[in-house]
């Protein structure tokens, strides 16, 4: 094998250098706790459910508005169908799931979701009364206008 100089093992540290200074001013979301201690617990968060939320613009994947702890989504088993794919949803009263989400990724209709869409919670996500935790100025796109 081949060894390296010293010349260039010494450049690397020194460009690193700077990323690792720039690395320690950033104030992390769990507080100036040390890495041994314990932090304070966060607060106790309630999730909001109900009706459907409204959409912040217009291709935004909607929210989900109820809970989905324990529903299983993985390889083989998907509990979100066994209420949102058709048929079931018109006995379960759910919306059914969007016909884009039958298509696969040459454009193909198909009669199963597609797998390009088979992890709903990387887009559909519910919602909790938490606080925000870092500042933002999201506005919606109607108010945009
Ligand atoms: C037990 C049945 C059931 C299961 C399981 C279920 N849902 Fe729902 N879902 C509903 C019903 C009913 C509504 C309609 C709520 C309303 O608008 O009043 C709904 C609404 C939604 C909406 C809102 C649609 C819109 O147009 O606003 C999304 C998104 C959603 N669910 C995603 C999911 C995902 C993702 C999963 C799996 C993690 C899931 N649901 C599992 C019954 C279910
Ligand atoms: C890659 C992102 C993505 C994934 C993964 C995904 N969705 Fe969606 N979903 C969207 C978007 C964007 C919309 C709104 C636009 C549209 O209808 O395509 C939507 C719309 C919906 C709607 C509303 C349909 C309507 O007519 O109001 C339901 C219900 C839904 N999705 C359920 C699901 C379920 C269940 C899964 C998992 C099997 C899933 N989605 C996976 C992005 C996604």
């Amino acid at each position: 094998m081949k060894t390296i100089p010293p010349l260039l093992v010494a450049l690397a540290f020194a460009a690193a250098l700077p990323v690792v200074s720039a690395a320690q001013e950033v104030a992390p979301l769990r507080g100036e706790v040390g890495i041994d201690e314990l932090n304070e617990a966060p607060p106790i968060v309630r999730l909001r459910s109900g009706r459907a939320f409204p959409r912040a613009y217009r291709q935004q994947p909607p929210l989900i508005p109820h809970r989905i702890a324990g529903y299983q989504i993985d390889l083989r088993v998907n509990k979100c169908l066994s209420c949102h794919d058709w048929p079931n949803n018109v006995e379960e009263g759910a919306p059914k799931i969007s016909e884009t989400h039958y298509v696969d990724r040459n454009g193909r209709p198909l009669d199963r979701v597609a797998r390009t869409r088979w992890f709903c919670t990387q887009c559909h996500v519910p919602q909790t009364n938490a606080p925000s935790l870092v500042k933002n100025a999201f506005k919606n796109a109607k108010d945009l206008r």
